[in-house]
């Protein structure tokens, strides 16, 4: 069974679509519709979702107008919120685990006098929610890297191959490949070793 673009998924307990503007590929698994609740992208290539690719329960696809998302082949999506004001990649064998948070936009301006005629207009939209546009840098994650549970890429950071980024971290600054890096900032811990890195390669 597949997922189809405009259609439910056979095996949801949501019956919300797949949107139109969502590629999915043949062997690509979402495991609920729920996962675009929140979709909002006007793209014909909003989002991707490569071969063999796989998105379960809690990952949202919290995708503006012009947001775009791509899922690489064989990438796993463990629940993460996936805010998109222009681009976020993650590329093949990349595997992100529970509850992390990418944003390539912050949303609101760190200005309060800017906020608060941002929050007045809430009640008279519909649906009832922040509507803004705030600069947007695009996050990439690299080829079979790890996102550990909770961690938060903050806009424009850049994950290398391979790389591992420890639970809980804040990414606020590049991650060079085949590194771990954790805390909050996250920091260098280590190089994976050449014998972690000669596994599967
Ligand atoms: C990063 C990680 C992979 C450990 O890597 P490691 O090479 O075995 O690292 P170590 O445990 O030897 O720790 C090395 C140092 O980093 C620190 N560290 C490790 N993980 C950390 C984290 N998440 N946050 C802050 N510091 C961390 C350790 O305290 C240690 O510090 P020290 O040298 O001052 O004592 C692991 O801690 C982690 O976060 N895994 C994610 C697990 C996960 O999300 N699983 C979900 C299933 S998909």
């Amino acid at each position: 069974m597949t997922a189809t673009p405009g259609q439910t998924l056979p095996w949801d307990w949501y019956d919300g679509i797949i949107p139109t503007n969502v590629r999915v590929a043949p062997t690509a698994y979402i495991e609920t519709a729920f996962s675009f609740y929140l979709f909002r992208g006007e793209r014909p290539d909003a989002v991707t979702i490569g071969d063999g690719a796989s998105t379960y329960l809690g990952t949202m696809f919290d995708v503006g107008p012009r947001g775009k998302v791509t899922l690489g082949n064989y990438t796993l999506v463990h629940g993460a919120r996936i805010i998109c004001e222009s681009a976020i990649t993650i590329d093949d064998y990349a595997l992100v685990s529970w509850n992390v948070v990418m944003m390539d936009s912050y949303r609101v301006p760190t200005d309060p006098d800017l906020r608060r005629p941002l929050v007045q207009r809430v009640p008279g939209l519909q649906p009832r929610r922040l509507d803004n546009e705030v600069p947007a840098l695009p996050i990439h994650v690299g080829r079979g890297a790890w996102l550990g549970f909770d961690s938060c890429l903050l806009p424009g950071v850049r994950i290398g191959e391979g790389a591992v980024v420890g639970a809980r971290s804040v990414v606020d600054a590049d991650v060079e490949p085949f590194t771990i890096v954790a805390g909050n900032p996250a920091r260098l811990v280590r190089r994976l070793t050449a014998e972690e890195m000669a596994h599967g390669r």
